[in-house]
């Protein structure tokens, strides 16, 4: 059984990446300092912590395990955040990540995947969204992975590296058997606090801006859910290992729902009046970003298998349902 470095492998979407690999026949290893991630979110693979810019460990983790290939989720991701705080947002997206690469050409692991995102794009000048539209982010959180997205192309052209580059949109949902969920602390994406309110533990919903140039006024976003992010790296990893480098793709459904939607869909789905309050713009959001993902779809094979966002916000109601303080630690 091939092993993956799964680094990140506590976190939301890497957590269930491992789950994804494990159904598939891989072996998940697993490396996270749980600065954001859960250690009950690690059920699957042998975990190693600590952080990447750790040389021994990582020279370690390369000598006792023969690496495939590596899928690295360990990042910051907050976009307000990065506005306040960029230097975390540079030191760890960029810099560690600069060091988990520079690792992995001296100890030959030449597999790489990286989450990237649509907050690379900035304000779109045409939706949806394809791979070649300019790339001018809008805040930090962007900047710091279309940096490692340029890092990337030289180090494939300097060195034995290849590497697919996944830009995911809005990652939503949990997972439909209920044992991996969303939980970030403090959690501030939208879904996660909606069903919140709906639960009780939070008293409303503050919409960030409603005079957007936007149907509603709100932000709209296109929702995929992480099933559907881990197949899309699999398939990547698959391409890589099948002699494949250097492509990016974008990984959304091609829908957007504003804020409003997306309120009013998860009010539906738990039958609740969730209260709202209109509040100022939060720095760093663009109005639209819906993701064209024709791409992937053509030449990784992917299928998404959640079109809609009812079905997204179900998953992510069930294990909110299930777990309303989320993973307790
Ligand atoms: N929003 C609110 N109120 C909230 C939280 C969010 O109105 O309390 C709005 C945001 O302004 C945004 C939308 O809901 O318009 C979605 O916000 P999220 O914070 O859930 O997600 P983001 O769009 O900010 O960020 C996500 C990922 C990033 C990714 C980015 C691209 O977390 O990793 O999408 O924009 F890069």
């Amino acid at each position: 059984m091939e092993n993956v470095l799964v680094v990140g492998g506590a976190g939301y979407i890497g957590s269930y990446m491992c789950k994804y690999l494990s159904k598939n026949g891989y072996a998940p290893v697993i490396l996270d300092n749980f600065s954001r991630g859960h250690r009950m979110a690690v059920r699957y693979g042998k975990l190693y912590e600590g952080n990447i810019n750790n040389d021994g460990l990582l020279a370690k983790i390369f000598t006792e395990n023969k690496i495939a290939a590596v899928m690295h989720f360990a990042a910051y991701c907050y976009v307000g955040e990065s506005v306040t705080a960029p230097d975390i947002y540079y030191k760890n997206n960029v810099s560690a990540t600069l060091n988990l690469l520079e690792a992995m050409v001296k100890n030959n692991v030449n597999a790489f995947i990286f989450s990237s995102t649509c907050a690379t794009y900035g304000n779109p000048i045409d939706v949806p969204i394809f791979e070649d539209h300019p790339q001018h982010p809008i805040n930090p959180y962007g900047r710091s992975k279309l940096m490692v997205e340029k890092i990337l192309k030289d180090f494939s052209q300097a060195f034995d590296l290849k590497y697919v580059c996944l830009r995911y949109f809005n990652a939503a949902g949990a997972d439909p058997e209920e044992e991996l969920g969303e939980d970030h602390r403090p959690e501030t994406h939208l879904i996660p606090l909606v069903l919140q309110t709906a639960l009780g533990m939070r008293d409303q919903v503050e919409i960030f801006g409603n005079d957007y140039p936007t149907h509603d006024g709100t932000c709209i976003r296109d929702y995929i859910h992480t099933d559907d992010l881990a197949q899309a790296h699999l398939l990547a990893m698959e391409r890589i290992m099948g002699g494949f480098s250097g492509d990016m793709y974008n990984l959304g459904n091609g829908k957007g729902y504003s804020v409003n939607d997306v309120i009013e869909k998860a009010s539906e789905i738990t039958k609740t009046s969730i209260k709202t309050k209109v509040v100022n713009r939060r720095q760093g959001d663009p109005a639209i970003l819906v993701s064209a993902s024709q791409k992937a779809i053509e030449e990784l094979g992917w299928r998404p298998k959640y079109h809609e966002l009812d079905a997204i916000i179900e998953t992510a109601w069930k294990w909110h349902k299930k777990n309303p303080k989320g993973y307790e630690e």
